[in-house]
């Protein structure tokens, strides 16, 4: 496994390759990053992951600084996983300038996570679509448990015409249902026996819908109090039509119920796919 810091370095390493699959990735590995390590593994030749804690995507009230460094163990993980290439860039080699031309994102960027995180998608995509350019791989995977980030990428993969594949995998949970997330590390031990209520609150609407109700809004409201109720400040619940992300509506069949609420100081987020018959 070789290590790259250098665009450079990287590009006459990958010359040569004809099938690149790569996985963005900010570092802090756990299960649910390696489950889309191992599905590139299946899918191309070559494997390409990138570290990288990207500060175009955090607020500036945001853990950019505390956000969760572990590069040592990162690498003896993508190690045993047979990772062919780990890129490591240095911040200034990425930005040898301030960053000024960013990727403007449609309305659907604005909603959910953007509401609360104002510029975060524009953050994400710009990174992404460097690594794109730099990279220049035939697939790219990312996870469910972004599930609005994996939307944003996959449109602009469509509208920009990038020849790239677009792969994703399912969410990767503990035993007690919390998905797995590197910001899971800033909870206490109260905190994390919580912290699955969140998928509780997201698995409640999903047994609810499955058994016939469809007013979203009040089940949408339910949860809230649920949580909030149990001392989670929630940012957001929402049934939403998967191929959109807009609310979902009454004989829509394909949903995903999305949601972000803060536990603590720790922000997390979670989300459920479900067909309604
Ligand atoms: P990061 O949070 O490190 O996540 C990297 C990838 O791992 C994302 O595609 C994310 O959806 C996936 N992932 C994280 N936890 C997961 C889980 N429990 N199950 C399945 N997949 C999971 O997402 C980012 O980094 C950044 O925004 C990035 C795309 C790298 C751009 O900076």
């Amino acid at each position: 496994m070789k290590i790259v810091e250098t665009i450079a370095a990287l590009r006459n390493t990958l010359k040569n390759e004809e099938s690149i699959a790569f996985v963005p990735t900010m570092g802090n590995l756990h299960e649910g990053h390696l489950a889309l390590i191992k599905k590139a593994k299946k899918e191309a030749g070559f494997v390409v992951v990138s570290i990288f804690v990207n500060p175009l995507q955090f607020l500036p009230s945001e853990d950019f600084n505390q956000y969760p460094r572990s590069f040592e163990a990162d690498c003896r993980l993508l190690h045993n996983l047979d990772v062919d290439v780990v890129f490591a860039p240095d911040e200034k080699m990425l930005f040898p300038s301030r960053q000024e031309i960013l990727i403007r994102l449609p309305a659907v960027a604005d909603t959910l996570e953007g509401e609360f995180r104002p510029g975060f998608f524009q953050g994400v995509a710009t990174i992404v679509l460097k690594f794109f350019n730099i990279i220049q791989p035939d697939i790219a995977i990312f996870g469910k448990k972004d599930y609005q980030q994996l939307h944003i990428i996959r449109l602009m993969v469509q509208q920009l015409n990038f020849p790239i594949r677009i792969l994703d995998t399912e969410i990767i949970r503990a035993a007690d249902g919390l998905a797995l997330s590197s910001r899971n590390q800033y909870l206490n031990g109260p905190e994390r026996q919580e912290a699955c209520q969140l998928f509780q609150a997201l698995n409640n609407i999903v047994c609810r819908i499955t058994s016939g109700q469809r007013n979203f809004l009040q089940l949408e409201q339910k949860a809230i109090e649920y949580l909030s109720g149990r001392g989670w400040l929630v940012d957001y619940v929402s049934i939403v039509n998967q191929q959109t992300l807009l609310p979902a509506r009454t004989g829509e069949q394909q949903l995903a119920v999305l949601a972000a609420a803060r536990i603590g100081k720790t922000r997390l987020i979670d989300n459920i796919e479900l067909t309604v018959k």
